[in-house]
């Protein structure tokens, strides 16, 4: 429940990335010493893998934000499909697993519900690199003496350059992946690799060399900053006229996102290393975004923007590329009188005072949406769905609470969730 109305103000910490944990944990289990992930986010997406790797028999501590796996004694079993469908990156274990194994059988995905979410250029990735694919009903297994060749990406997905460069770690030969994902994500899980003694390097622009190697080290990483906890943050603080500071975020991840801000009007200071402040400034601007593949701007921001987007003085607009169904927010938005007209890929957000009610999360970012509709919102709002906000904000909530927001639990089943993660 949120009483709106209150300015954001304060310094916080940004959590760990999601998206760059979750390929990490995955390729972690490509080695048989120990590793050491520091900064991981203590979410629902993270717990769910960790529950999979344990059924695979992969030992792991996991406290304080550190994990530490064993992958010494992993056992190539079929991941069921109930197990699999609990998160979109279940499907990042396939690449690490047909490379250990020489095959494996992964249950489908789940994830949140923001259009279809096919694996077809995993799986061409896969074929092309010398694998044979076989998509069951409920499972699809991979089988591959060797990875080796090229292969060229459709679009540069972030999940298939994730899956193929982990694929190619142990090739006899070598690989080369081209119109490869270049997010800060894959740039993470390179690094990562690389520390265990990985030989990967960019050969030309988004084009990736995997050279094989026998085996990998352990290792002691760091996993670095969520990109889109920052945004997140940023706008609901900008959106409440506040003033905040985030610790431990590089601005240079988050350009697209910071002009933006500034573009709608909010003075950014990005004068401290690692640290990114932002201010009101007495003015919210319309602006126009369009979602794309790094550098430009990410999808996972969109749908906290159109809740800033009621407070400029005209109408702005969005254009989502990525994903087809990612305006599922703005049917509650519209409940808390919201004037959002959206039309295929494209919202158009007019200037309205929201007011306050009981609306729902479908998916992750809409749900954080919601909240910071609410905090805006004239009298009280109830978000539920918070479990899908859960799934990637480690403390978003109390995150805010601390920065001045009035906000509490008013549901005990969410809170007891919460608690357990
Ligand atoms: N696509 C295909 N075929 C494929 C793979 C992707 O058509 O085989 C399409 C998708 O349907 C989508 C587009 O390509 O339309 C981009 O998908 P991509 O594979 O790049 O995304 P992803 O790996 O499934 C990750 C993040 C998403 C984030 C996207 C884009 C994880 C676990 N998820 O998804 O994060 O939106 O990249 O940056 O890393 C979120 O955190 O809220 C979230 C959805």
């Amino acid at each position: 429940m949120i009483n709106g109305g209150r300015k954001l103000k304060g310094k916080v910490s940004v959590q760990g990335s999601k998206n760059s944990a979750l390929p990490i944990l995955a390729a972690a289990t490509l080695t048989n010493k120990k590793v050491i992930l520091r900064n991981v986010p203590d979410i629902s997406d993270i717990r769910a893998m960790l529950s999979i790797l344990g059924y695979l028999n992969v030992k792991y501590e996991f406290e304080n934000n550190v994990l530490e796996m064993d992958s010494s004694g992993i056992e190539n079993k079929e991941i069921p499909e109930e197990m699999s469908n609990q998160l979109r990156a279940s499907s990042l274990l396939l690449g690490p697993l047909l490379a250990r194994f020489g095959t494996c059988s992964v249950g489908m995905p789940g994830g949140c519900s923001i259009g279809p979410r096919p694996l077809n250029i995993h799986f061409d990735g896969f074929e092309h690199l010398g694998s044979d694919i076989e998509v069951g009903e409920s499972a699809v297994t991979a089988t591959a003496e060797d990875i080796h060749g090229e292969y060229a990406m459709d679009l540069p997905s972030v999940g298939a350059t994730q899956n193929l460069i982990n694929a190619s770690i142990f090739s006899k030969s070598a690989t080369v992946l081209r119109n490869v994902a270049v997010e800060p994500e894959v740039m993470a899980l390179i690094d990562f690799l690389q520390s265990m003694g990985a030989e990967i390097q960019f050969i030309e622009q988004n084009t990736v060399q995997v050279t094989g190697i026998q085996q990998l080290k352990g290792a002691d990483f760091q996993i670095p900053f969520d990109r889109i906890e920052a945004g997140t943050l940023l706008v609901a603080a900008f959106a409440t006229k506040g003033d905040i500071t985030i610790k431990g975020a590089v601005a240079d991840d988050m350009t697209a996102v910071l002009q933006k801000l500034k573009d709608m009007g909010a003075a950014i200071d990005v004068s401290v290393p690692n640290e990114i402040g932002l201010k009101y400034q007495g003015e919210f601007k319309p602006v126009s975004i369009r979602t794309g593949v790094h550098p430009a701007f990410p999808t996972d921001m969109q749908s906290q923007f159109s809740v800033l987007m009621t407070r400029a003085e005209e109408s702005s607009v969005i254009t989502e590329t990525i994903f087809s169904n990612r305006f599922s927010h703005v049917r509650e938005m519209a409940k808390m009188n919201a004037k959002v007209l959206v039309e295929n890929d494209m919202a158009v957000i007019f200037n309205s005072q929201l007011t306050g009610c009981s609306v729902e999360g479908f998916d992750l970012r809409g749900t954080a949406s919601m909240v910071i509709a609410g905090l805006i919102a004239r009298g009280a709002t109830r978000v539920s769905g918070l479990e899908n906000m859960y799934r990637g904000y480690e403390s978003f909530i109390e995150k805010l609470e601390y920065l001045g927001a009035d906000v509490y639990y008013v549901d005990e089943i969410v809170d007891e969730m919460r608690k357990s993660g």
